[in-house]
């Protein structure tokens, strides 16, 4: 019976070392030590022994269960440990915790550039309207005074249409179908819907083929029309004044600088001072880096032409009007003084970039 008892602990410390989960341990327990196990099985030979043999079997089945037990705890804590460990790796969740809140995000910059832009213009009485930006050559060239051909549509780098089976899609009189190169094309879209007068700004996206560090395929423009009796150039200069000084500040001086466009008569290019140097062309001694000479160009603008008015089916000896086409992106840019390399930034979605505005 002594050796049956030895035998066991051997069996039972050695089954305790190998056991992975509680269960497991739990089952060899129970098989080892429980009322059915193999110690009672070995106790139950008790009575059949001599007193001697009796206090013998009883000092080593102690020793042997004390063992047993012993055993029995450590495999406990290294089954507990190895757990607590396994649970660590799998990122265990705390559910009870409160939730972590999501990120608030913010509009993209051209987004609040647009934003701005129309609030502005909105306290003259501007409308925003909407035309497309996918749109028949007539809109974007033929109607602002640019004959099909004309060499000074080289300057809107345009996109066309593809037909599956032309080249080009065609569509009749109003011609070929580009992405807009400028907003311009909204100027006789908006004529054309016979209401006189006219304010309006229609905003929207534009297309050039150039893909550079300073040119992006997409940008967005802003067009702004006036047209009613006794519209002069006047007009054109204290909205422009007003817009510039409520966007880029008060101190902010403009200038109309002569151009050509064919679709505007006289045409200008507006300047503003310089939103870095405030127009003296240095700071402190050196040469502003963002402006020549203290002024940044804004975009084009004029006195809308007579054939244009034509177009739009309007009287141009009874109705003037202005027009002016900026960039959204360029305008951003310039309010917050940002000379930026690589204008593609933009649009990269880059939250490192995003989130400075
Ligand atoms: N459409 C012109 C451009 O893209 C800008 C412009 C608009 C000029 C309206 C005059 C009048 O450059």
């Amino acid at each position: 019976m002594l050796d049956q008892l030895k035998q066991l602990e051997t069996e039972a410390l050695a089954a305790f070392s190998v056991t992975e989960n509680m269960n497991d341990l739990e089952a060899a327990r129970v098989a080892f030590m429980g009322r059915k196990g193999r110690l009672a099985d070995i106790m139950s030979q008790l009575p059949s022994l001599s007193n001697e043999e009796k206090r013998a079997a009883g000092q080593m089945a102690n020793e042997v269960k004390a063992a047993i037990e012993g055993a029995f705890a450590a495999a406990q804590s290294r089954i507990e440990s190895a757990f607590a460990e396994l649970n660590a790796e799998r990122a265990w969740i705390d559910t009870t915790l409160p939730g972590e809140e999501p990120g608030l995000g913010h509009v993209h910059l051209t987004t609040q550039a647009i934003a701005d832009i129309m609030e502005i213009f909105s306290k003259l009485g501007f409308n925003r309207q909407r035309h497309p930006d996918l749109d028949w050559d007539y809109y974007a060239f033929e109607s602002l005074n640019m004959p099909k051909e004309h060499p000074a549509r080289d300057e809107w780098e345009t996109f066309f249409i593809a037909d599956p089976d032309k080249d080009v899609v065609q569509m009749g009189e109003l011609g070929k179908v580009v992405l807009t190169p400028h907003t311009s094309n909204a100027q006789v879209r908006e004529m054309q819907k016979g209401q006189l007068p006219i304010r309006m700004i229609n905003i929207g996206k534009t297309y050039r083929r150039q893909a550079t560090a300073r040119h992006l395929p997409m940008f967005h423009q802003f067009e702004g029309l006036m047209i009613d009796e006794n519209v002069s150039i006047t007009d054109l200069r204290g909205v422009f004044d007003f817009f510039v000084k409520r966007f880029f500040g008060e101190g902010t001086k403009t200038r109309l600088r002569p151009f050509h466009f064919r679709f505007t008569e006289p045409s200008f290019e507006l300047d503003i001072s310089c939103t870095v140097c405030e127009g003296e062309g240095f700071v402190n001694g050196t040469k502003c880096k963002l402006c020549k000479g203290g002024w940044l160009e804004l975009g084009g603008a004029g006195m809308v032409h007579p054939n244009v008015l034509k177009a739009g089916g309007i009287d141009p000896k009874k109705y003037t009007g202005f027009a002016f086409g900026w960039g959204v992106e360029r305008t951003a840019m310039m309010r917050g003084g940002l000379k930026m390399d690589d204008i593609r930034l933009m649009y990269r979605n880059d939250l490192r970039f995003l989130k400075q505005f």
